[in-house]
């Protein structure tokens, strides 16, 4: 494996965990007790818009109470300093990669803090409650719902994504289950095209085996040494000394 130049970053709940917000497939497969699809699906928003987008209420309101944590902090840090191309892909729909300040970022499974027109498709800024039935800025209708994918709707920003992962020279996986694709199918991509793979995790996932290496640990900690040890390398590779 030659210099590295072009990085592409997958994060998932885990990375959010140490600031205290819930894993999807914690202990009994519940998410903040329910089950995914009775909150995630197309169907469970029209059959029960209520539920639906109460639950992303409560979700929406819990982030007044977190702040990034150290693998956050450490991502926005190589995101800042890293003079190759680097795109952080988020399966998180929380805020907190881009309040610890990265910039170089996607949410993929959208954000909590957006409203999506289902009539007209425009996405407004949302930070308060979103009850059913509110009245959509643009069109007037009544159609807004979280902007979240759902599972069957497809991700946001796969064009950008697929392209990354054509030019990497490594894809890092971060705190992510490897349960759910496209994002689990990342790997194998960014493999074929000739990358180096990493993944970082507290446990073993359901693609570890496709990785070229697993680290296993909490992010908060894995996650800054990682970003230490890139940027020494890059500074070596950039000193005259190394020429
Ligand atoms: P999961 O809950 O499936 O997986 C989280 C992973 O993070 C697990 O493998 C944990 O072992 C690991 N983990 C937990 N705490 C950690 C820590 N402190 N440090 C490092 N790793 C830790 O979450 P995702 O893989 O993100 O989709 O789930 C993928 C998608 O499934 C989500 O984006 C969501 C969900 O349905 C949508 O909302 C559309």
């Amino acid at each position: 494996m030659g210099a590295i130049r072009n990085i592409v970053i997958l994060t998932g709940a885990g990375v959010s965990a140490e600031s205290g917000i819930a894993t999807f497939r914690g202990p009994g497969g519940l998410w903040e007790g329910h089950r995914v699809e009775d909150v995630c699906t197309p169907e469970a928003l029209a059959r029960d818009p209520a539920l639906v987008h109460r639950f992303y209420d409560l979700r929406r309101a819990a982030l007044r109470d977190v702040r990034p944590n150290a693998a956050h902090t450490a991502l926005a840090r190589l995101d800042r300093e890293w003079t190759g191309d680097l795109l952080i892909v988020t399966q998180n729909v929380d805020d907190l990669h881009e309040r610890a300040g990265a910039e170089r970022l996607v949410h993929m499974h959208g954000e909590l803090q957006s409203a999506l027109c289902a009539a007209c498709g425009v996405r407004e800024r949302w930070t308060d409650a979103l009850p059913p039935e509110t009245e959509c800025p643009n069109c007037g209708t009544f159609a807004l719902r979280p902007d979240i994918v759902f599972f069957g709707e497809m991700p946001y920003h796969m064009d950008r994504i697929e392209a990354a992962l054509a030019a990497a020279d490594l894809f890092v996986s971060i705190g992510t289950s490897g349960a759910v694709y496209p994002a689990a199918g990342f790997v194998q991509m960014a493999d074929a095209y000739g990358a180096d793979t990493l993944e970082l995790n507290l446990e073993r996932s359901a693609g570890s085996g496709f990785f070229a290496r697993s680290e296993l640990g909490a992010a908060g900690e894995l996650v800054p040494a990682w970003v230490d040890t890139v940027l020494a390398a890059q500074s070596t590779q950039s000193s005259p000394m190394s020429r």
